[in-house]
């Protein structure tokens, strides 16, 4: 166990050595348990966590805000439209202003090339921690929240088969940020992770070179597939979500043509028969329904999707209380 992380920023998975997230899920079953019990846990008693979002949030920002209520604390939610941001303030401006006021400071910005390098700027300059609530590259509390619930649910990550694939979607070009953190995260605690992709859609390549060490320090596999059929066959977990072909294109108008192109990723009953009959599905949700996946899989008894959402609170505040609190 790690003991000493007050201080430290969360802004991608990687940054963090597997003892120190070991420690974080650990706090987080901790926290989980309490909450259930209803016991108190004010760690954080009159602390203040900024919560930064250039992009639309529900999970995150009520979690998030939740979060501080049961540590003792306050969350501000601060939507950057309501902020100097278009009239000059800089990310250092940011971080050095907002960390005189506060504890600790969220920032959810998404736009591709520019959000890692937002928050990076922002840590810079912050006193206190910086936490990625997601940004083009890494979704790190969703990672979390995510293991967390195969842990619960599989027990264990050796020989099971943990599938990532990609899944058509209309609404819009979806962030590369769940699959990337999801796979640098699973690998760094050994697992095996089949990615499922057409070909316009892979990983940034510096992420898979990660992720390749990490297998190489863990003991874990990565396997690419382009064929969604093949990812499920005898999988113990699946998470079919949709992202942009940002690597290949950033441009909004031609990623919306090669998506279409794939309209058949979508994942029904039909496809959940090929992996194994207690598999499970994995969404980190908003999910376009009908075209990501079927209402009879999301709603189906397969489906851990709430479970997802409800772990982001415990892991959130156990990566809250030993940054912003703790030794
Ligand atoms: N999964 C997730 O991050 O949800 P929100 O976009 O609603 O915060």
């Amino acid at each position: 166990m790690k003991t000493q992380l007050f201080g430290k920023d969360f802004i991608a998975e990687q940054d963090w050595s597997r003892e120190e997230l070991e420690t974080a899920l650990d706090v987080a079953m901790d926290l989980k348990r309490k909450f259930l019990l209803k016991i108190p846990t004010p760690y954080l008693l009159h602390q203040t966590l900024y919560l930064l979002f250039f992009f639309s949030s529900t999970r995150t920002r009520t979690s998030f805000e939740a979060a501080m209520d049961h540590l003792g604390g306050n969350a501000h939610d601060l939507p950057s439209d309501k902020l100097q941001i278009s009239h000059g303030d800089t990310p250092k401006e940011i971080g050095k202003i907002l960390s005189s006021y506060g504890h600790g400071i969220a920032i959810r910005h998404c736009d591709w090339k520019e959000g890692n390098k937002y928050l990076r700027e922002v840590a810079k300059y912050s006193t206190v921690p910086v936490f990625n609530m997601q940004c083009d590259i890494y979704h790190p509390f969703q990672a979390m929240a995510d293991l967390l619930t195969i842990l619960e649910k599989k027990k264990f990550l050796k020989r099971r088969k943990i599938v990532m694939s990609w899944a058509y979607a209309s609404s819009y070009t979806k962030p590369i940020s769940v699959p990337q953190s999801f796979l640098l995260l699973l690998t760094k605690f050994g697992a095996d992770v089949t990615l499922a992709y057409p070909k316009e859609f892979e990983l940034m390549p510096e992420i898979m070179k990660m992720a390749k060490n990490n297998t190489k320090n863990e003991g874990g596999s990565i396997e690419i597939i382009h064929n969604m059929k093949e990812a499920f066959e005898n999988a113990d977990v699946v998470y079919p979500k949709s992202w942009g072909p940002l690597v290949f294109t950033a441009d909004p108008i031609k990623a919306t043509k090669i998506a279409a192109k794939y309209k058949k990723w979508i994942c029904d009953e039909k496809i959940m028969k090929l992996a194994k009959k207690d598999a499970i599905y994995m969404h980190c949700l908003p999910a376009d329904r009908g075209i990501e996946v079927t209402d009879e899989v999301i709603d189906g008894p397969k489906s851990v999707v709430y479970d997802q959402a409800e772990n982001r609170l415990h892991v959130q505040k156990a990566i809250l209380a030993l940054t912003m609190g703790g030794r």
